[in-house]
């Protein structure tokens, strides 16, 4: 097959999906030592969506697909590739494929990405890679996230934060290229701020051999580490990958970031000059969805009509790894 180079890439889809049972903080504040006050004023949640018991993070994550695909009136059929950007996947080798299957996206290679709440953006960057190379046309790019299953809910520190959801964007083959500019990056040294880790026992197999038995233990944070970390970094990232876009922060029409804190919200958006009815927030209703939370978030500005076809968004994903990146795309 001869392979044709495109220019680039439009985002010309969004959806998403959220299980249908919220927590209120009231209700959290019956199981730990919290209040609704100290939830609302530190952090904006009010209340979360938490996957039930049975609950399937790739049905999530389908439901979420299906809509983006239904707004870009686009068949499954004729998808190319899905990425399925999650930390907590029903299955360890990954749920991009039973993603695939449930939505009958017969032709799509589908794998998944981890890069914790910068998923998304690195998920929708690595997407744009296959189609500015010409391989694939058609891609359908997810974040899905259910941290509920890993939080210690005897931990006020970080169980008030969590909740599950995912978020999907179709893209599309184009000769003018939508995603304007973009910049990721890593820092492994500071891995120990955020972690959901792995913790093996030793199991004897053989005459002096062992193996690691062990399971995922619920997840732990620096907050006030993790804080500082975003409300430098996010800022500084986002202004590098508007200079990549040949754009300044007076060009951003909306202001889509990862849904950690309205406290990191509101200190970004002051940073950037951006006026507060510009930034998109719906933490008060999910919290920190984790990779689901930037297309989430997309999904209910585009479908209320507050994200237009041609606006600028800026969208950054920062958290474990630790990760950070941002992406500047003109919608539609
Ligand atoms: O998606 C990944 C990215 N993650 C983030 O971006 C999280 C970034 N961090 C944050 O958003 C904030 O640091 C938190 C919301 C996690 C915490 O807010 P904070 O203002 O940094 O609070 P703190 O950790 O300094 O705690 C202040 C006080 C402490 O009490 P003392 O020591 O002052 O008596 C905590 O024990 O608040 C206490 N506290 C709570 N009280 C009631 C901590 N958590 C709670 C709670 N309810 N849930």
């Amino acid at each position: 097959m001869v392979q044709q180079r495109q220019a680039g890439i439009a985002l010309v889809g969004s959806g998403s999906a959220r299980p249908t049972v919220a927590l209120t903080n009231e209700e959290l504040s019956q199981v730990v030592d919290t209040s609704d006050e100290w939830i609302r004023t530190r952090t904006g949640i009010q209340q979360r969506c938490l996957l039930p018991a049975g609950g399937s993070l790739a049905e999530l994550a389908a439901t979420a697909g299906r809509a983006a695909l239904e707004m870009a009136a686009v068949e499954a059929t004729t998808v190319d590739l899905i990425i399925l950007a999650t930390s907590t996947p029903d299955d360890l080798f990954g749920s991009a494929a039973q993603v695939q299957a449930q939505l009958g996206a017969t032709r799509a290679v589908a794998f998944d990405l981890t890069a914790a709440c910068s998923g998304f953006v690195f998920a929708l960057v690595t997407a744009a890679q296959f189609m500015r190379n010409g391989v694939y046309k058609t891609v359908l790019v997810i974040g899905a996230d259910a941290l509920s299953r890993w939080t210690d809910w005897t931990d006020r520190r970080t169980c008030v934060l969590f909740g599950d959801g995912a978020g999907a964007v179709v893209l599309q083959a184009s000769d003018r290229d939508r995603l304007l500019g973009f910049e990721l990056h890593s820092n492994g040294a500071l891995n120990g701020c955020l972690n959901l880790p792995y913790e093996a026992q030793a199991e004897p197999l053989a005459a002096g051999k062992t193996v690691q038995k062990g399971t995922y233990q619920p997840i732990t944070m620096n907050g006030k580490e993790v804080y500082r970390f975003a409300v430098k970094r996010v800022p500084e990232v986002i202004e590098k990958a508007l200079f990549h876009a040949d754009l300044t922060a007076a060009d951003i029409q909306w202001l889509v970031l990862h849904q950690a804190n309205q406290r990191i919200l509101d200190a970004v958006a002051d940073r950037l000059k951006v006026p507060s009815e510009r930034v998109v927030s719906n933490m008060a209703r999910y919290g920190n969805t984790s990779a689901a939370s930037i297309p989430l978030a997309l999904d209910e500005a585009v479908r209320d009509n507050r994200i237009q076809p041609g606006d600028i968004v800026a969208s950054s994903g920062f958290g474990a790894g630790l990760t950070w990146g941002a992406a500047i795309f003109e919608w539609g």
